[in-house]
């Protein structure tokens, strides 16, 4: 408690200090925590780079103030992007967190943007509940509920009427699962099996092995952004394509960034997202046009989030002057 009380203490006197520290800089920080190692890798490549072709299409002027961005890598270990929001909150005074590439990451800081009253703008990290955590968080990724809703409304009705669920076993699969699960039920479908793999690590040859032996017409998945590829891998290893499985996923699993490497199995394959690469609006092919003038990758669901969230930052800042 003691501690807890010292740690507000810290954090109220900071905030104050970054008030008058901002009045008097002409440059403006923030803070951005992105997982650039790690299993979660790919995903702090993408919002690095969007926000990095944000700043270059943009300028990096706000209100008459030299934008800085200070990127820190927190390898997706949510210990560490706490402790990483309190340095860029105190040393730094950041006027703004943002990133954020895995639930348990957003939920860890959210009492560090509410104890600071900095905002926090969530790019990446996709559990429902996480913009309740602080008053402080607004989010320009997506919820996995509005994907598997959309797969449920869909499945039920293109033949598929018996399935088995796979998801990650932490916050958006839990999501995914039961928002999937519940619409398929409305809808008259049969779920027989759900089946979950651990975050860290995970084998898919067991669970895929159930899934095959409980004889449905499809597979629905949701795995978080750089696990879609290997997955995809073990499905087709383990004969489900074959066995007339069809394979049904949020777009999370067919991500942008490994899709062109997952080979013939990805064919077929039918997803509901809230972004894809493909999408043949003028702006995103601007948008893909210039992220692939910069860099040797195509940008995923996960760029958006973030060239959305520099946007949404500028702006308030703008705004609010
Ligand atoms: C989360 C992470 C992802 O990589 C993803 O694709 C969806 C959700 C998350 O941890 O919230």
């Amino acid at each position: 408690m003691i501690t807890r009380r010292h740690h507000l203490a810290v954090l109220a006197a900071a905030t104050v200090a970054a008030g008058s520290a901002l009045a008097q800089s002409d440059t403006v920080k923030i803070g951005v925590i992105l997982p650039m190692t790690g299993q979660q890798a790919s995903t702090g490549k993408q919002i690095d780079a969007a926000i990095k072709l944000w700043l270059a299409q943009n300028g990096n002027k706000v209100a008459g103030k030299k934008v800085e961005v200070i990127v820190k890598d927190d390898a997706g270990v949510a210990d560490t992007s706490r402790r990483l929001a309190q340095e860029l909150v105190v040393n730094d005074k950041v006027v703004a967190l943002a990133g954020f590439g895995l639930t348990p990451i957003a939920l860890a800081t959210a009492p560090i943007a509410t104890q600071s009253k900095t905002p926090m703008v969530v790019m990446a990290a996709a559990t429902s509940s996480i913009t309740e955590a602080s008053p402080y968080i607004v989010r320009t990724s997506f919820t996995l509920p509005q994907a598997a809703v959309a797969m449920g409304e869909w499945a039920p009705k293109n033949g598929i009427k018996k399935v088995v669920t796979l998801v990650a076993d932490y916050g958006p699969g839990n999501d995914a699962e039961k928002y999937f699960a519940d619409r398929m039920q409305l809808n008259g479908a049969q779920v027989l099996e759900k089946l979950r793999t651990p975050l860290r690590a995970p084998d898919f040859a067991p669970v895929l092995q159930k899934a095959r032996d409980a004889k449905p017409d499809a597979i629905f998945v949701f795995l978080p952004s750089g696990q879609g590829a290997q997955f995809m891998k073990q499905f087709a290893e383990r004969g489900l394509d074959k066995a007339g499985i069809k394979l049904i996923a949020t777009g999370d699993v067919t991500d942008d960034d490994q899709l062109a490497d997952m080979g013939d199995v990805a064919l077929g394959v039918v997803n509901a997202h809230h972004y894809s690469a493909a999408h043949p609006s003028a702006m995103n092919k601007k948008f893909v046009a210039e992220f692939q003038a910069l860099n040797k990758f195509r940008p995923n669901f996960m760029a958006m989030g973030g060239w959305d969230g520099m946007r949404v930052i500028v702006n308030a800042l703008n705004t609010t002057k």
